[in-house]
This record gives C-alpha cells, structure tokens and sequence, in this order.
C-alpha cells in the first residue's frame, strides 16, 4: 500500500473538512434522493459504511441497523461523531483506511460507500477488502461519479482531473464500475442516476 498517497489523501479532506457540509450543500439537495434509495437497500443487521466523511448518510440509516463507519480523516470522523450526537445514534465510528480494514474476513451483512473511491489512494486494493469483509452473499452498495463514456467529456474530464483532486481531493476520471468487477465482487445492478452516465448507483454482491 502507498502510504504516502494515503496521507495526501487525509491531509486534503483534513483541509476541506471544516467546509465540506458547506461546498456539498447544493449538489446535496440531489444527492440525499440517491442517499435513501441506497439505504432502502441495505440488508443488516450488521452493516458497514467506509469513507464515513460528515457524516451525510446517517439521516437515511435504517432503524434495524447496526452501522460500524470508518473514515481515513480525522477532522471528517469529528464532524461524523457530532452528527450521530446531534441524530440520537449510536454509530461505532472508528478511524482507518477501507484499504487495510481491521475487521475479520465476512464480518459484515452490506457495506456501502458513497462517493469513497473517487479518493481512495488504491481503489482496486479498497475494494478488495470490501470483498473480503462482507459475508458471502452479503450486499456491497455503492453511490460513485466516473469517467463518462462520452468520447469528449471522457477526454475533458482527463484533463480536469489534477487540478480536481488538488482542489477536492477527488478524482473524476476513475472507471469504478469496471474496478467493482475485477475486484471479485458480482455486480447485480448499475443504475445512471444522475449528469447522464457520471453517477452511478451500483449494487454488488460477494459471491457465496
Ligand atoms: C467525498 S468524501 C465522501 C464522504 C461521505 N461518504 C459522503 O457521502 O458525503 C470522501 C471521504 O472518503 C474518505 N477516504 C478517502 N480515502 C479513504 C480511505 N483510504 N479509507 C477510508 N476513508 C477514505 C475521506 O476522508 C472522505 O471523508
């Protein structure tokens, strides 16, 4: 695992932290649709949410769930504890990198990510331990933007990368859906949700 990369990666959401709610408030008045959709999926009880941020999935948390969140930064895992306070929840939020999870093989019933692997230092390594923590069968559910097909806006969203991941951390030229497919997992559903084919809600399972 490159280190290195990883602590780019935390050092920027460490940045971005203290503003994030506020730069993501428009965008979310779509995303927290897609947000509900995703839980209304989920299968527990036990159920794992990488990449955690603020926090902005936790409004959507089923009731009969119990949700263990991890994030790699620590001034977005503050904000996320603040909101489970602010919710009444009881969330077992823990710091760590989804590319090396601490958790035993099949510990978990789903896993879901939102906008985590536009940002994962190694995204292929993420997902592999999504795989392998999530119980044969069990449900991996993910909400991600990727490198549009369009031939164009393919090639205008290469060029915006850098400057992208230096300014929000994330990349906007990954091809998620083909990295969930080699990591091992079956893709059960992809659904273009929104900005034609960018997001995506996809939904994977672990082979039994
Ligand atoms: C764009 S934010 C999304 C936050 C949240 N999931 C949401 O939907 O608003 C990406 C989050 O992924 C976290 N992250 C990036 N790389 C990670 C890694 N290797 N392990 C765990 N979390 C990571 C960042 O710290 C950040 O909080």
């Amino acid at each position: 695992m490159d280190k290195r990369a990883s602590d780019k990666t935390r050092a920027r959401y460490q940045r971005i932290a203290p503003v994030y709610d506020l730069m993501e408030s428009l965008p979310e008045q779509r995303f927290k649709h897609w947000r509900r959709r995703l839980w209304s999926l989920a299968e527990g009880p036990r159920v794992l949410e990488v990449g955690v941020g603020t926090g902005k999935n936790m409004p959507f948390y089923p009731e009969e769930i119990e949700v263990t969140a991890v994030d790699l930064t620590p001034g977005m895992l503050e904000r996320a504890g603040k909101k489970a306070k602010e919710l009444n929840l009881d969330v077992d939020l823990r710091l760590g990198d989804v590319q090396e999870l601490d958790f035993p093989d099949a510990s978990f019933d789903s896993v879901v990510a939102t906008f985590v692997f536009c940002s994962v230092a190694d995204a292929q390594l993420g997902l592999g331990e999504l795989q392998r923590v999530v119980k044969p069968g069990g449900k991996v559910l993910m909400l991600e933007h990727v490198r549009s097909k369009r031939p164009l806006l393919g090639v205008l969203m290469d060029l915006a990368n850098p400057l992208v991941v230096r300014v929000m951390g994330a990349n906007i030229n990954r091809r998620t859906v083909d990295s969930v497919r080699e990591s091992g997992l079956s893709i059960v559903n992809v659904e273009d949700i929104g900005m034609g084919d960018i997001f995506k809600l996809i939904v994977a399972r672990r082979p039994s």
